[in-house]
Parts: C-alpha cells; sequence; structure tokens
C-alpha cells in the first residue's frame, strides 16, 4: 500500500513522485494503491539506505540545523550529485531543498531536524540514522 512520503521512480521515463496521502496514521480516510503506474509500467519504490554504495557518502548527516548528505561530502558533478535533501522537524513539518551539480551536498533549515533524507541521482534515497 502507498503511504505518504514514499518515494517512486519510473524505470522508463525517469519520472520521480512522492506521495502525500494517505498519511501515515490511522486517522486518514483515503487509502492508497498497492502501486503506481507510469509509461504502462509499475514505478519502482525507492526504498530508503537499500542500494551498495558508499553509506559514509549517502547517509544524511544532521548537525543542529544543517543536514550534511554524508559523513564524508558526496561528489555534485554533473552524471553524480544529491538532488534533494529533506528535513522533517519534531512538529511534523517538512522541508526539501533541491540542489543542482557544482552546489554542496548539504542544506541549512530553519529548524533543528529530528529525521533526514537525501536523494542521489545514481544510488536512491538516503535517511539519516537515529
Ligand atoms: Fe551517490
Amino acid at each position: 500500500m502507498t503511504y505518504k512520503g514514499q518515494i517512486w521512480k519510473c524505470n522508463v521515463c525517469g519520472n520521480i513522485i512522492e506521495v502525500l496521502s494517505p498519511r501515515d496514521d490511522s486517522s486518514e480516510p483515503h487509502e492508497g494503491a498497492d502501486a503506481l503506474v507510469c509509461c504502462g509500467q509499475p514505478m519502482n519504490l525507492m526504498e530508503e539506505n537499500s542500494v551498495d554504495a558508499s553509506v559514509e557518502k549517502h547517509v544524511p548527516v544532521i548537525d543542529d540545523k544543517k543536514v550534511k548528505v554524508g559523513s564524508v561530502p558526496h561528489p555534485m558533478d554533473d552524471k553524480h550529485y544529491i538532488e534533494w535533501i529533506e528535513a522533517t522537524s519534531a512538529t511534523g513539518e517538512i522541508v526539501k531543498v533541491f540542489l543542482s551539480p557544482g552546489m554542496v551536498s548539504e542544506a541549512e533549515f530553519n529548524f533543528k531536524p529530528t529525521s533526514a533524507r537525501g536523494y542521489c541521482n545514481l544510488h536512491g534515497l538516503w535517511k539519516s540514522k537515529f
């Protein structure tokens, strides 16, 4: 079943989407589908921290209001870079910062995140560890 916050990718066209509902608690009346479809094919659910790649360069590290991907800076070149960093606050606020090649693989937020995720164009979705 789909749930809020999931990231799905189309293996045909490369579209990446995020599920906004149903919520991840039982109060939400929406029911999500088992899978999503794009280009006539089932989309691929991006599982966090599931790709065999350098953990040090991908797992987001929270340092006060800053999130760095990862403990060793991730490359930010044209063919391999962090597309976005997402931070969640203690009150449930979710903010994404989109990055481009040439930038630094980090972002600063106006709150201290309780969790963070980052998306590498080659190595997928990564979540901070707590
Ligand atoms: Fe990567």
